[in-house]
C-alpha cells in the first residue's frame, strides 16, 4: 500500500508527524486557526534557464544567497518550529545548489521534495522524498518555452538517475504547467514520460499581468483540456495523475481571489521564504518585498494551494 508515494512502514515510523498535522486540522476547523501544513524554499538567486512563463524571473534582484548554516537555522527557526509536514525545495534552480538539497533532505527525510527543470544530474539522495521535474508540453514546445535542447538535457538526466536502480523511477514525478501554447501537449507529455516517472501533476500558468497572452482563459478550451485529463485519470492514468478530482473542477473558473487580492486562497497553509529566508507574501509565487509585482489571484492556477480548498480550507 502507498499514499502520495508513502509506504506503510514509513507512515507508521511518522505517526508523531500525523498527530501534529491532525491538531493542525483540527485546531482550523474547530477554532479557525492558521498555522502552516507546509513550507517551501527558493534556495538559490540563479538560474541557468530564462523561462517565457516564469514568475521568479519577474521579481529577482541581484543580491546573496544563504549557506548551509544560515539555511540550517532557517529550517529550525521557521519550518521545524511551524511543524510544517514536507517542505518544497524551489528556486531559481535548487539543483546548482546541491548541498542546501542534501541539508533539506538530512533534515526532513522523505518530506522534502525539489522542484526542478531537470537540467543538471540529478542528485540520489537516500532521504529525498522526490523530485518534481518540469516538464511544459511535447518537445518542441516545451524548448521553446524553456529553451532549445532543454527538453534532451532533461530526458538525459531523468533517464540516467532511473536506470541508476530498479526503484528510482518513484522519485521522479512530473509537473506541468498548462498555459496557451502547452495545453494540446498534456497527453503527449503523459505518454512521453510515463515510463520513466511515478506520478504527474497539473497545474495552469498563473499570470502578474491583466491579459497575459499566456494564460489559457476560463472557458470552452480550459474545460476541454481539464476534461482530457479526468478522463485519462479515470481510465489508463488512474495511478498516475496526482490531481484530485475536486483540484480539476476548481482550475475551471477563478477560485483565489480579486484581482491580486487572495480571498479564498489558504495562503496561511504554506510558509514559503525567499533565497535570503523572507517570508513571502501572499504566497510560494509571491515576493518578501511589498514593493514588487504581485500575482493575480482572480487568473490563479496554481496547484498547492487550490488542492486544499477542496478539502475545505479556505483564506
Ligand atoms: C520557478 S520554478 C523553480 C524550480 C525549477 N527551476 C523549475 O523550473 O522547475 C517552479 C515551478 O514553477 C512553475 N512556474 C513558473 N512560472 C509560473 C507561473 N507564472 N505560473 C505557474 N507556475 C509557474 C515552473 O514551471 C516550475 O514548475
Ligand atoms: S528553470 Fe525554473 S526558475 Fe528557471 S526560469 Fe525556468 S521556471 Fe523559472
Ligand atoms: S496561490 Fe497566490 S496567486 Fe494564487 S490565489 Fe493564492 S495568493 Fe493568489
Amino acid at each position: 500500500m502507498e499514499i502520495m508515494g508513502r509506504g506503510a512502514r514509513q507512515i507508521l515510523r511518522e505517526s508523531p508527524l500525523y498527530f501534529h498535522l491532525g491538531v493542525k486540522f483540527a485546531g482550523y476547523r474547530l477554532f479557525g486557526r492558521k498555522s502552516p501544513l507546509y513550507g517551501s524554499a527558493d534556495i538559490i538567486n540563479s538560474c541557468n534557464l530564462h523561462c517565457v512563463h516564469c514568475y521568479w524571473w519577474l521579481n529577482r534582484k541581484e543580491n546573496e544567497e544563504l549557506g548551509v548554516e544560515e539555511w540550517k537555522k532557517i529550517i529550525d527557526e521557521k519550518f521545524k518550529k511551524n511543524h510544517v509536514f514536507v517542505v518544497t525545495v524551489v528556486g531559481g534552480e535548487p539543483l546548482m545548489r546541491p548541498e542546501i538539497v542534501e541539508l533539506f533532505a538530512k533534515e526532513f527525510p522523505k518530506r522534502a521534495c525539489v522542484v526542478t527543470n531537470g537540467t543538471w544530474p540529478i542528485p540520489r539522495l537516500r532521504d529525498i522524498y522526490f523530485y518534481w521535474i518540469s516538464i511544459d508540453g511535447s518537445e518542441e514546445v516545451h524548448n521553446g518555452i524553456r529553451g532549445e535542447g532543454a527538453w534532451a538535457k532533461t530526458r538525459e538526466n531523468v533517464l540516467e538517475y532511473v536506470r541508476g536502480s530498479d526503484k528510482a523511477w518513484k522519485d521522479i514525478w512530473i509537473t506541468m504547467t498548462i498555459n496557451s501554447r502547452n495545453y494540446k501537449t498534456v497527453r503527449t507529455v503523459i505518454e512521453d514520460w510515463r515510463e520513466y516517472s511515478n506520478k504527474i501533476g497539473f497545474q495552469f500558468h498563473t499570470p502578474f499581468i491583466k491579459d497575459d497572452p499566456l494564460w489559457l482563459p476560463f472557458g470552452k478550451e480550459r474545460d476541454a483540456v481539464i476534461d482530457e485529463i479526468l478522463d485519462m485519470r479515470s481510465g489508463e492514468y488512474s495511478d498516475y495523475i496526482v490531481n484530485p478530482v475536486h483540484q480539476l473542477n476548481t482550475m475551471r473558473r477563478s477560485w483565489g481571489g480579486k484581482g491580486t487580492t487572495p480571498v479564498d486562497c489558504p495562503t496561511w497553509a504554506m510558509l514559503s521564504v525567499d533565497h535570503l529566508g523572507r517570508e513571502k507574501h501572499p504566497c510560494c509565487i509571491g515576493s518578501a518585498d511589498e514593493k514588487m509585482l504581485k500575482p493575480r489571484c482572480e487568473e490563479c492556477g496554481l496547484g498547492c494551494y487550490s488542492v486544499l480548498t477542496g478539502y475545505g480550507m479556505k483564506g
